[in-house]
């Protein structure tokens, strides 16, 4: 599978929410990633339901919705309705993992689990073979704009031996400072969709950052 870009529209302007998504598309972006947070689960708010709905109608891509909210089983119907193809949850946000993950697929949307840098693979190993997508933070969720962990790229490489072994269809993303420097690592490691904000919404050209995230930075650090 070719590495996927997923950019978070977290750092759009979100006056012209609509616009820039379609600018997404039209520059090469393959999935649009919504980061939803509740100023509870993380220290910082964004939006819910109805800019996903509104996101939806102006574009065909796949929407990846990140929760960061607790209790997340509260509102996954309602993030279905609003147009949701993947939905990811913190496990540390909830004790019904297994009946999110089931009621997720139930309506035929793909679920993923999502690990916070401290948070270890083998908490949610369990899981793995019914999930159909594992999100490893490279930041602590809750900002645009951090630094990437690179550690994180160790319970990346960990995570391609699980699915290996568990559940050859497992779709691994990252999510959290990258950018045209770390993508190749990242690439390499196994991922197969990065989550990118602050590098393709600051660029001059989107397309052209896109463009090269896709070509792994142009190998820059090789
Ligand atoms: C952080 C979010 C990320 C973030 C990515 O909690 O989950 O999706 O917006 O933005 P950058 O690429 O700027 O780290
Ligand atoms: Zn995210």
């Amino acid at each position: 599978m070719n590495l996927k870009i997923a950019p978070s529209i977290l750092s759009a302007d979100f006056a012209r929410i609509g616009e820039e998504v379609e600018s997404l598309e039209r520059c090469g972006a393959d999935i649009v990633h919504c980061d939803v947070m509740d100023g509870v689960f993380v220290p910082n708010i964004t939006f819910g339901m109805p800019v996903v709905k509104a996101v939806r109608k102006h574009t065909a891509l796949p929407l990846d919705v990140h929760l960061m909210i607790i209790s997340p089983e509260k509102y996954i119907g309602a993030f279905i309705d609003s147009g949701a193809d993947f939905i990811s949850f913190h496990t540390a946000a909830t004790e019904k993992t297994g009946e999110i993950i089931d009621a997720i697929k139930e309506r035929g949307v793909k679920a993923g689990i999502a690990l916070n840098p401290d948070i270890p693979l083998s908490s949610v190993e369990k899981y793995i073979e019914k999930l159909d997508m594992l999100l490893i933070m490279s930041v602590y969720a809750g900002f645009g704009g951090q630094k990437f962990i690179p550690d994180c790229l160790n319970k990346v490489k960990e995570a391609v031996k699980l699915k290996e072994r568990l559940n050859k269809d497992l779709i691994i993303e990252i999510d959290g400072g990258v950018n045209l420097q770390n993508i190749a690592e990242i690439e390499a490691a196994g991922v197969n969709i990065a989550v990118v904000g602050s590098c393709v919404f600051g660029a001059a050209d989107r397309g052209e950052c896109i463009a090269k995230l896709k070509d792994g930075g142009q190998r820059r650090i090789f």
